[in-house]
Protein backbone atom coordinates (compact mmCIF):
# COMPACT_ATOMS: atom_id res chain seq x y z
CA UNK A 1 0.00 0.00 0.00
CA UNK A 2 2.60 2.32 1.06
CA UNK A 3 4.69 2.51 -2.43
CA UNK A 4 1.34 2.48 -4.43
CA UNK A 5 0.98 5.48 -7.19
CA UNK A 6 -1.87 7.63 -5.77
CA UNK A 7 -1.18 10.74 -7.14
CA UNK A 8 1.02 11.44 -10.95
CA UNK A 9 3.63 14.32 -10.75
CA UNK A 10 3.33 16.95 -13.11
CA UNK A 11 6.72 18.54 -13.41
CA UNK A 12 5.85 21.61 -14.57
CA UNK A 13 8.89 24.09 -13.84
CA UNK A 14 12.58 23.90 -14.42
CA UNK A 15 15.55 25.40 -12.75
CA UNK A 16 17.58 28.24 -15.30
CA UNK A 17 19.31 30.68 -13.31
CA UNK A 18 18.41 30.19 -10.00
CA UNK A 19 14.93 30.69 -10.86
CA UNK A 20 11.92 27.70 -10.77
CA UNK A 21 10.64 28.59 -14.26
CA UNK A 22 6.99 27.81 -14.62
CA UNK A 23 6.34 26.09 -18.28
CA UNK A 24 2.94 26.35 -20.06
CA UNK A 25 4.27 24.74 -23.01
CA UNK A 26 4.70 20.73 -24.38
CA UNK A 27 5.19 17.82 -21.92
CA UNK A 28 5.59 14.61 -22.64
CA UNK A 29 3.87 11.38 -20.04
CA UNK A 30 6.44 9.34 -17.89
CA UNK A 31 5.11 5.87 -17.47
CA UNK A 32 6.58 3.05 -16.18
CA UNK A 33 6.86 -0.48 -17.29
CA UNK A 34 4.98 -1.65 -14.02
CA UNK A 35 1.32 -2.12 -13.81
CA UNK A 36 -1.13 -1.23 -11.11
CA UNK A 37 -3.63 -3.85 -12.71
CA UNK A 38 -3.39 -7.56 -14.00
CA UNK A 39 -3.62 -6.35 -17.70
CA UNK A 40 0.11 -4.87 -17.88
CA UNK A 41 -0.93 -1.43 -18.67
CA UNK A 42 1.46 0.99 -18.20
CA UNK A 43 0.98 3.11 -15.00
CA UNK A 44 0.96 6.96 -15.55
CA UNK A 45 3.81 8.41 -13.16
CA UNK A 46 3.68 12.19 -14.37
CA UNK A 47 4.51 14.46 -17.13
CA UNK A 48 7.95 16.72 -17.56
CA UNK A 49 8.50 19.61 -19.71
CA UNK A 50 9.76 19.37 -23.27
CA UNK A 51 12.15 22.57 -23.16
CA UNK A 52 13.22 24.07 -26.75
CA UNK A 53 15.73 25.40 -28.02
CA UNK A 54 15.47 29.01 -26.48
CA UNK A 55 15.76 27.57 -22.65
CA UNK A 56 18.03 25.68 -23.43
CA UNK A 57 20.15 28.30 -24.38
CA UNK A 58 19.04 29.92 -21.17
CA UNK A 59 20.53 27.29 -19.32
CA UNK A 60 23.61 27.69 -21.03
CA UNK A 61 23.73 31.12 -20.73
CA UNK A 62 23.09 31.59 -16.95
CA UNK A 63 25.64 28.47 -16.51
CA UNK A 64 27.82 30.90 -18.69
CA UNK A 65 26.97 33.65 -16.22
CA UNK A 66 27.75 32.15 -12.95
CA UNK A 67 30.83 30.94 -14.21
CA UNK A 68 32.04 34.14 -15.71
CA UNK A 69 35.08 33.46 -17.17
CA UNK A 70 36.39 32.29 -13.22
CA UNK A 71 35.66 35.33 -11.89
CA UNK A 72 31.68 34.35 -10.95
CA UNK A 73 30.65 34.20 -7.24
CA UNK A 74 30.59 30.05 -7.26
CA UNK A 75 34.43 29.66 -9.18
CA UNK A 76 35.83 32.31 -6.30
CA UNK A 77 34.23 31.46 -3.76
CA UNK A 78 36.06 30.54 -0.43
CA UNK A 79 36.25 26.64 0.11
CA UNK A 80 34.26 26.54 3.47
CA UNK A 81 31.49 28.38 1.78
CA UNK A 82 31.05 26.26 -1.22
CA UNK A 83 31.21 23.36 1.86
CA UNK A 84 28.32 25.33 3.28
CA UNK A 85 26.00 25.42 0.43
CA UNK A 86 26.45 21.65 -0.69
CA UNK A 87 25.73 20.57 3.02
CA UNK A 88 22.94 22.68 2.68
CA UNK A 89 21.99 20.69 -0.62
CA UNK A 90 22.56 17.81 1.51
CA UNK A 91 20.41 18.04 4.71
CA UNK A 92 17.41 19.06 2.20
CA UNK A 93 17.79 15.97 -0.34
CA UNK A 94 18.07 13.46 3.04
CA UNK A 95 14.04 14.65 3.80
CA UNK A 96 13.27 13.58 0.24
CA UNK A 97 14.69 9.60 0.78
CA UNK A 98 11.20 8.13 1.25
CA UNK A 99 9.57 10.21 -1.97
CA UNK A 100 12.78 9.06 -4.23
CA UNK A 101 12.95 5.57 -3.33
CA UNK A 102 9.51 5.42 -4.87
CA UNK A 103 10.14 6.95 -7.69
CA UNK A 104 13.49 4.59 -8.05
CA UNK A 105 11.16 1.38 -7.99
CA UNK A 106 8.28 2.75 -9.98
CA UNK A 107 10.50 4.89 -12.92
CA UNK A 108 13.44 2.12 -12.97
CA UNK A 109 12.18 -1.14 -11.50
CA UNK A 110 14.98 -0.98 -8.93
CA UNK A 111 14.28 -3.39 -5.66
CA UNK A 112 13.65 -1.96 -2.54
CA UNK A 113 16.75 -2.63 -0.77
CA UNK A 114 18.38 -1.49 -4.11
CA UNK A 115 17.05 1.58 -4.34
CA UNK A 116 17.47 2.35 -0.56
CA UNK A 117 20.99 1.74 -0.89
CA UNK A 118 21.17 4.01 -4.35
CA UNK A 119 19.90 6.73 -2.14
CA UNK A 120 22.05 6.28 1.11
CA UNK A 121 25.19 5.97 -1.52
CA UNK A 122 24.83 8.75 -2.90
CA UNK A 123 24.18 10.67 0.70
CA UNK A 124 27.66 9.19 1.66
CA UNK A 125 29.28 9.89 -1.48
CA UNK A 126 28.11 13.61 -0.97
CA UNK A 127 29.82 13.53 2.36
CA UNK A 128 32.56 11.81 1.47
CA UNK A 129 33.30 14.00 -1.88
CA UNK A 130 33.04 17.21 0.75
CA UNK A 131 35.83 15.58 3.04
CA UNK A 132 38.04 14.65 0.18
CA UNK A 133 37.83 18.37 -0.84
CA UNK A 134 38.94 19.50 1.99
CA UNK A 135 41.77 17.89 2.92
CA UNK A 136 42.86 18.55 -1.03
CA UNK A 137 42.14 22.07 -0.33
CA UNK A 138 44.64 21.49 2.94
CA UNK A 139 47.63 19.54 1.20
CA UNK A 140 47.23 21.34 -2.56
CA UNK A 141 47.05 25.21 -1.36
CA UNK A 142 50.78 25.21 -0.57
CA UNK A 143 53.88 26.72 -1.52
CA UNK A 144 56.59 24.88 -3.41
CA UNK A 145 60.01 26.61 -4.57
CA UNK A 146 62.50 25.45 -7.31
CA UNK A 147 65.19 26.48 -8.65
CA UNK A 148 64.81 29.89 -7.11
CA UNK A 149 60.66 29.94 -8.60
CA UNK A 150 57.96 29.98 -5.50
CA UNK A 151 54.34 28.61 -6.66
CA UNK A 152 51.22 29.15 -4.92
CA UNK A 153 50.13 25.41 -6.23
CA UNK A 154 46.26 24.89 -6.15
CA UNK A 155 43.06 23.11 -8.21
CA UNK A 156 40.65 25.19 -9.68
CA UNK A 157 37.40 24.74 -12.10
CA UNK A 158 37.26 23.94 -15.99
CA UNK A 159 33.85 25.64 -16.39
CA UNK A 160 30.90 25.25 -17.57
CA UNK A 161 29.73 21.17 -17.41
CA UNK A 162 27.15 19.94 -19.01
CA UNK A 163 26.20 16.83 -17.22
CA UNK A 164 23.84 13.54 -18.18
CA UNK A 165 23.33 10.64 -16.53
CA UNK A 166 22.37 6.93 -17.21
CA UNK A 167 18.52 5.62 -15.89
CA UNK A 168 20.26 2.21 -14.23
CA UNK A 169 21.62 4.67 -11.38
CA UNK A 170 19.76 8.05 -12.30
CA UNK A 171 20.75 9.45 -9.07
CA UNK A 172 23.44 8.12 -7.79
CA UNK A 173 25.74 8.38 -11.07
CA UNK A 174 24.44 11.63 -12.24
CA UNK A 175 25.63 12.97 -8.72
CA UNK A 176 28.50 11.27 -9.09
CA UNK A 177 29.55 13.67 -11.99
CA UNK A 178 27.82 16.90 -10.89
CA UNK A 179 28.78 16.76 -7.26
CA UNK A 180 32.37 16.14 -7.86
CA UNK A 181 31.80 19.10 -10.49
CA UNK A 182 30.38 21.86 -8.48
CA UNK A 183 32.35 21.35 -5.39
CA UNK A 184 35.07 22.26 -7.91
CA UNK A 185 33.81 25.37 -8.31
CA UNK A 186 32.21 24.78 -12.23
CA UNK A 187 29.30 25.52 -13.06
CA UNK A 188 26.90 23.00 -14.33
CA UNK A 189 23.28 22.35 -16.72
CA UNK A 190 21.83 18.46 -15.73
CA UNK A 191 19.54 17.09 -17.95
CA UNK A 192 17.99 13.95 -16.25
CA UNK A 193 18.13 10.52 -17.73
CA UNK A 194 14.82 9.50 -19.45
CA UNK A 195 14.07 6.86 -17.22
CA UNK A 196 14.29 8.18 -13.29
CA UNK A 197 13.77 11.94 -14.20
CA UNK A 198 10.82 12.32 -12.09
CA UNK A 199 12.73 11.14 -8.92
CA UNK A 200 15.02 14.50 -9.56
CA UNK A 201 11.93 16.78 -9.12
CA UNK A 202 11.89 16.54 -5.49
CA UNK A 203 15.22 18.08 -5.29
CA UNK A 204 14.81 20.92 -7.41
CA UNK A 205 14.28 23.19 -4.70
CA UNK A 206 16.89 22.12 -2.62
CA UNK A 207 19.32 22.73 -5.76
CA UNK A 208 17.70 26.01 -6.31
CA UNK A 209 17.72 27.33 -2.98
CA UNK A 210 21.49 25.78 -1.54
CA UNK A 211 23.39 27.13 -5.04
CA UNK A 212 23.79 30.58 -6.27
CA UNK A 213 22.10 31.65 -9.19
CA UNK A 214 22.66 29.70 -12.49
CA UNK A 215 25.30 27.49 -10.85
CA UNK A 216 23.03 24.45 -11.29
CA UNK A 217 20.70 24.34 -13.94
CA UNK A 218 17.94 21.57 -14.64
CA UNK A 219 16.74 20.94 -18.28
CA UNK A 220 14.13 18.60 -19.62
CA UNK A 221 13.74 17.83 -23.19
CA UNK A 222 14.61 16.02 -26.97
CA UNK A 223 18.59 15.79 -26.67
CA UNK A 224 18.56 17.36 -30.09
CA UNK A 225 16.66 20.09 -29.05
CA UNK A 226 18.73 20.73 -25.66
CA UNK A 227 21.65 19.07 -25.99
CA UNK A 228 22.55 19.68 -29.42
CA UNK A 229 22.41 23.61 -29.14
CA UNK A 230 24.65 23.47 -26.15
CA UNK A 231 27.17 21.54 -27.65
CA UNK A 232 27.12 23.67 -30.58
CA UNK A 233 27.73 27.01 -28.99
CA UNK A 234 31.24 25.68 -28.10
CA UNK A 235 30.68 27.08 -24.83
CA UNK A 236 30.70 23.92 -22.68
CA UNK A 237 34.47 22.91 -21.19
CA UNK A 238 33.44 19.72 -19.68
CA UNK A 239 31.06 16.89 -21.31
CA UNK A 240 29.98 14.38 -18.41
CA UNK A 241 28.29 11.64 -19.40
CA UNK A 242 27.45 8.06 -18.09
CA UNK A 243 25.88 5.60 -20.88
CA UNK A 244 26.51 4.83 -24.55
CA UNK A 245 29.53 5.61 -26.57
CA UNK A 246 26.96 6.64 -29.12
CA UNK A 247 25.35 9.55 -27.69
CA UNK A 248 28.76 10.79 -26.27
CA UNK A 249 30.22 10.88 -29.73
CA UNK A 250 27.39 12.63 -30.96
CA UNK A 251 27.48 15.51 -28.74
CA UNK A 252 30.93 15.46 -28.63
CA UNK A 253 31.28 16.16 -31.86
CA UNK A 254 28.75 18.44 -31.85
CA UNK A 255 31.09 20.98 -30.26
CA UNK A 256 33.12 22.85 -32.38
CA UNK A 257 36.88 22.48 -30.75
CA UNK A 258 34.93 18.35 -30.27
CA UNK A 259 38.87 17.29 -29.78
CA UNK A 260 39.76 19.85 -27.19
CA UNK A 261 36.77 19.41 -25.03
CA UNK A 262 37.18 17.69 -21.56
CA UNK A 263 35.59 14.38 -21.07
CA UNK A 264 34.48 12.72 -18.21
CA UNK A 265 32.66 9.67 -19.66
CA UNK A 266 31.46 6.12 -17.98
CA UNK A 267 30.39 3.97 -21.39
CA UNK A 268 29.71 0.39 -21.91
CA UNK A 269 31.38 -3.00 -20.38
CA UNK A 270 31.53 -6.22 -21.73
CA UNK A 271 32.86 -7.55 -18.10
CA UNK A 272 34.02 -11.60 -17.87
CA UNK A 273 34.01 -14.15 -15.49
CA UNK A 274 36.74 -16.34 -15.90
CA UNK A 275 36.33 -19.67 -13.69
CA UNK A 276 39.29 -21.80 -13.52
CA UNK A 277 39.39 -25.76 -13.45
CA UNK A 278 40.52 -25.38 -9.22
CA UNK A 279 38.37 -22.53 -8.33
CA UNK A 280 35.59 -22.90 -5.15
CA UNK A 281 32.45 -23.34 -7.66
CA UNK A 282 30.09 -22.78 -4.85
CA UNK A 283 31.70 -19.46 -4.73
CA UNK A 284 31.94 -18.64 -8.40
CA UNK A 285 28.39 -19.52 -8.66
CA UNK A 286 27.15 -17.25 -6.30
CA UNK A 287 28.87 -14.67 -7.02
CA UNK A 288 28.52 -15.00 -10.82
CA UNK A 289 24.60 -15.16 -10.18
CA UNK A 290 24.84 -11.82 -7.80
CA UNK A 291 27.03 -10.28 -10.84
CA UNK A 292 24.93 -11.10 -14.33
CA UNK A 293 21.74 -10.90 -12.20
CA UNK A 294 21.25 -8.10 -10.34
CA UNK A 295 18.96 -5.27 -11.36
CA UNK A 296 18.54 -7.64 -14.14
CA UNK A 297 21.81 -7.58 -15.49
CA UNK A 298 21.46 -3.59 -16.42
CA UNK A 299 24.77 -2.27 -14.54
CA UNK A 300 27.40 -1.62 -16.70
CA UNK A 301 29.53 -3.53 -14.53
CA UNK A 302 27.20 -6.45 -14.44
CA UNK A 303 29.29 -9.62 -15.85
CA UNK A 304 28.08 -10.04 -19.23
CA UNK A 305 29.81 -13.34 -20.42
CA UNK A 306 30.89 -16.21 -18.03
CA UNK A 307 34.62 -18.16 -18.88
CA UNK A 308 34.26 -21.36 -17.64
CA UNK A 309 37.33 -24.29 -18.06
CA UNK A 310 36.18 -27.10 -19.84
CA UNK A 311 37.11 -29.56 -16.60
CA UNK A 312 33.95 -27.89 -15.03
CA UNK A 313 31.46 -26.55 -17.46
CA UNK A 314 29.22 -29.09 -17.29
CA UNK A 315 29.48 -29.24 -13.01
CA UNK A 316 29.23 -25.50 -13.46
CA UNK A 317 25.79 -24.86 -15.75
CA UNK A 318 23.68 -27.21 -14.00
CA UNK A 319 24.35 -25.48 -10.57
CA UNK A 320 24.09 -22.10 -12.14
CA UNK A 321 21.33 -22.72 -14.04
CA UNK A 322 19.27 -24.16 -11.43
CA UNK A 323 19.85 -21.38 -9.10
CA UNK A 324 19.42 -18.81 -12.04
CA UNK A 325 15.58 -20.64 -11.68
CA UNK A 326 15.35 -19.94 -8.16
CA UNK A 327 15.46 -16.19 -7.88
CA UNK A 328 12.41 -14.71 -7.54
CA UNK A 329 10.28 -12.18 -9.92
CA UNK A 330 8.31 -9.42 -8.42
CA UNK A 331 7.32 -5.78 -8.51
CA UNK A 332 10.50 -3.94 -6.77
CA UNK A 333 8.84 -3.83 -3.29
CA UNK A 334 7.95 -7.16 -2.58
CA UNK A 335 9.83 -9.31 -0.27
CA UNK A 336 13.06 -11.76 -1.58
CA UNK A 337 12.20 -9.80 -5.30
CA UNK A 338 15.67 -10.43 -7.35
CA UNK A 339 14.36 -10.24 -10.71
CA UNK A 340 12.16 -7.26 -11.43
CA UNK A 341 10.52 -5.57 -14.71
CA UNK A 342 12.14 -3.71 -17.07
CA UNK A 343 11.76 -0.22 -17.45
CA UNK A 344 12.86 0.22 -21.43
CA UNK A 345 9.66 -1.21 -23.17
CA UNK A 346 11.57 -2.58 -25.86
CA UNK A 347 14.23 -4.75 -23.95
CA UNK A 348 12.68 -7.65 -23.34
CA UNK A 349 11.98 -8.13 -27.64
CA UNK A 350 15.91 -6.98 -27.82
CA UNK A 351 16.81 -9.91 -24.83
CA UNK A 352 15.00 -12.37 -27.09
CA UNK A 353 16.50 -11.46 -30.39
CA UNK A 354 19.89 -12.23 -28.85
CA UNK A 355 18.50 -15.46 -27.67
CA UNK A 356 17.35 -16.20 -31.23
CA UNK A 357 20.53 -15.96 -32.95
CA UNK A 358 22.06 -17.50 -30.34
CA UNK A 359 20.20 -20.28 -31.01
CA UNK A 360 20.13 -20.33 -34.41
CA UNK A 361 23.77 -20.76 -34.34
CA UNK A 362 24.08 -24.02 -32.14
CA UNK A 363 23.26 -22.91 -28.38
CA UNK A 364 20.61 -23.89 -26.31
CA UNK A 365 19.33 -22.33 -23.27
CA UNK A 366 19.94 -24.45 -20.35
CA UNK A 367 17.66 -23.06 -17.44
CA UNK A 368 14.05 -24.41 -17.50
CA UNK A 369 13.10 -20.78 -16.96
CA UNK A 370 15.47 -19.03 -19.45
CA UNK A 371 13.27 -17.02 -21.92
CA UNK A 372 9.63 -16.82 -20.29
CA UNK A 373 8.35 -13.77 -21.04
CA UNK A 374 5.61 -11.07 -19.67
CA UNK A 375 4.84 -7.87 -20.88
CA UNK A 376 7.17 -6.04 -19.25
CA UNK A 377 9.71 -9.13 -18.12
CA UNK A 378 12.10 -11.53 -19.67
CA UNK A 379 13.49 -14.05 -17.54
CA UNK A 380 17.06 -14.69 -17.64
CA UNK A 381 17.80 -16.92 -20.58
CA UNK A 382 21.49 -18.73 -19.79
CA UNK A 383 22.85 -19.92 -23.19
CA UNK A 384 25.48 -22.52 -24.01
CA UNK A 385 27.66 -23.25 -25.41
CA UNK A 386 28.30 -19.65 -26.34
CA UNK A 387 30.63 -18.62 -29.48
CA UNK A 388 32.21 -15.41 -31.20
CA UNK A 389 30.11 -15.66 -34.71
CA UNK A 390 26.53 -14.54 -31.49
CA UNK A 391 25.55 -11.16 -31.33
CA UNK A 392 25.04 -12.19 -27.56
CA UNK A 393 28.67 -12.45 -27.45
CA UNK A 394 29.44 -9.32 -29.35
CA UNK A 395 26.63 -6.64 -28.00
CA UNK A 396 26.60 -5.30 -24.64
CA UNK A 397 22.99 -7.12 -23.66
CA UNK A 398 22.68 -4.77 -20.84
CA UNK A 399 19.92 -7.18 -19.35
CA UNK A 400 18.66 -10.79 -18.33
CA UNK A 401 20.68 -13.05 -20.84
CA UNK A 402 23.86 -15.00 -19.21
CA UNK A 403 26.52 -16.57 -22.26
CA UNK A 404 28.30 -18.80 -21.20
CA UNK A 405 31.83 -19.85 -22.83
CA UNK A 406 34.19 -23.03 -22.32
CA UNK A 407 37.63 -22.83 -23.03
CA UNK A 408 40.61 -25.20 -22.65
CA UNK A 409 43.35 -22.88 -22.48
CA UNK A 410 43.78 -19.72 -20.68
CA UNK A 411 45.01 -17.45 -23.43
CA UNK A 412 41.25 -18.06 -25.43
CA UNK A 413 39.40 -15.21 -22.92
CA UNK A 414 42.38 -13.41 -22.84
CA UNK A 415 43.10 -13.47 -26.51
CA UNK A 416 38.95 -12.04 -26.31
CA UNK A 417 39.69 -9.06 -24.01
CA UNK A 418 42.77 -8.06 -25.48
CA UNK A 419 40.51 -7.84 -29.28
CA UNK A 420 36.90 -6.53 -27.63
CA UNK A 421 36.52 -2.74 -27.28
CA UNK A 422 36.01 -2.66 -23.66
CA UNK A 423 38.41 -3.02 -20.61
CA UNK A 424 36.55 -1.99 -17.75
CA UNK A 425 36.88 -5.16 -15.38
CA UNK A 426 37.08 -8.51 -15.03
CA UNK A 427 36.57 -11.51 -12.46
CA UNK A 428 38.61 -14.23 -11.62
CA UNK A 429 37.89 -17.41 -9.68
CA UNK A 430 40.80 -19.87 -8.79
CA UNK A 431 42.68 -21.19 -6.23
CA UNK A 432 46.09 -21.75 -6.87
CA UNK A 433 48.32 -18.61 -5.99
CA UNK A 434 50.96 -19.65 -8.37
CA UNK A 435 48.64 -19.60 -11.29
CA UNK A 436 46.75 -16.58 -10.12
CA UNK A 437 49.63 -14.02 -9.46
CA UNK A 438 50.64 -13.89 -12.95
CA UNK A 439 47.35 -13.74 -14.72
CA UNK A 440 46.30 -10.79 -12.46
CA UNK A 441 49.33 -8.77 -13.49
CA UNK A 442 48.18 -9.79 -17.17
CA UNK A 443 44.55 -8.62 -16.72
CA UNK A 444 45.75 -5.22 -14.89
CA UNK A 445 46.81 -4.53 -17.89
CA UNK A 446 43.61 -5.55 -19.84
CA UNK A 447 40.93 -3.93 -17.64
CA UNK A 448 41.11 -1.56 -15.04
CA UNK A 449 40.06 -3.60 -12.21
CA UNK A 450 40.51 -7.44 -11.40
CA UNK A 451 37.53 -8.80 -9.14
CA UNK A 452 39.59 -11.99 -7.33
CA UNK A 453 36.85 -14.68 -6.40
CA UNK A 454 34.34 -11.94 -6.73
CA UNK A 455 32.08 -10.29 -8.69
CA UNK A 456 32.77 -6.97 -10.83
CA UNK A 457 31.58 -4.01 -8.98
CA UNK A 458 31.86 -0.17 -8.99
CA UNK A 459 31.94 0.73 -4.84
CA UNK A 460 33.04 1.15 -2.72
CA UNK A 461 33.18 4.69 -4.27
CA UNK A 462 36.39 5.24 -2.64
CA UNK A 463 38.18 3.16 -5.00
CA UNK A 464 39.32 4.21 -8.67
CA UNK A 465 36.32 4.02 -11.51
CA UNK A 466 37.34 3.54 -14.85
CA UNK A 467 38.30 1.56 -17.92
CA UNK A 468 40.19 1.31 -20.77
CA UNK A 469 39.07 1.73 -24.71
CA UNK A 470 36.14 2.32 -25.22
CA UNK A 471 35.06 1.89 -21.62
CA UNK A 472 35.48 4.90 -19.79
CA UNK A 473 37.50 8.61 -20.13
CA UNK A 474 38.89 9.87 -16.85
CA UNK A 475 38.35 8.41 -13.06
CA UNK A 476 35.31 8.42 -11.30
CA UNK A 477 35.79 8.12 -7.48
CA UNK A 478 35.59 10.70 -4.41
CA UNK A 479 39.10 11.04 -4.81
CA UNK A 480 39.61 10.82 -8.38
CA UNK A 481 36.47 12.62 -9.37
CA UNK A 482 37.78 15.87 -7.86
CA UNK A 483 40.62 15.80 -9.84
CA UNK A 484 38.94 14.74 -13.11
CA UNK A 485 36.52 18.27 -12.69
CA UNK A 486 39.46 20.53 -12.37
CA UNK A 487 43.06 21.39 -12.92
CA UNK A 488 45.92 22.35 -11.48
CA UNK A 489 47.41 26.16 -11.29
CA UNK A 490 49.79 28.02 -9.93
CA UNK A 491 51.01 31.60 -9.43
CA UNK A 492 54.72 32.10 -10.01
CA UNK A 493 57.22 34.57 -8.16
CA UNK A 494 60.84 34.55 -8.45
CA UNK A 495 63.25 35.62 -5.62
CA UNK A 496 64.39 38.73 -6.74
O1 LIG B 1 26.11 0.85 -14.43
C1 LIG B 1 27.24 1.05 -14.03
C2 LIG B 1 27.46 1.31 -12.60
O2 LIG B 1 28.64 2.04 -12.45
C3 LIG B 1 27.50 0.05 -11.80
O3 LIG B 1 27.68 0.34 -10.45
O4 LIG B 1 28.72 -1.78 -9.70
O5 LIG B 1 27.78 -0.17 -8.07
O6 LIG B 1 26.28 -1.48 -9.54
P1 LIG B 1 27.62 -0.85 -9.40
Amino acid sequence: EQYQIKNILNQQTYLVGGELKPWAGETSDVYSTISSTPDYKPTLLGTIPVLGEKEALDALNAATLAYNKGQGLWPTMKVVDRIACMEKFVTQMKTKREEIVKLLMWEIGKNLGDSQKEFDRTVEYIYDTIEDYKQMDRNSAKFEKNSGVNAHIRRGPLGVVLCLGPYNYPLNETFALLIPALIMGNTAIFKPAKHGVLLISPLLEAFQTSFPNGVVNIIYGRGRTVATPIMQSGKVDVLALIGNSKSANALQNQHPKSNRLRLVLGLEAKNPAIVLKDADLDLAIEECIAGATSFNGQRCTALKVLYVHEAIVEEFNKRFSAKVDALKFGNPWEDGAKLTPLPEPDKPAYIQELIDDAVAKGAKVINKKGGETTENYIFPAVLYPVTKDMRVFQEEQFGPVIPVVSFSDIEEPLDDMAASNYGQQVSLFGADVKTLAPLIDTLVNLVCRVNLNSSCQRGPDVYPFTGRKDSAVATLSVHDALRSFSIRTFVASKDN
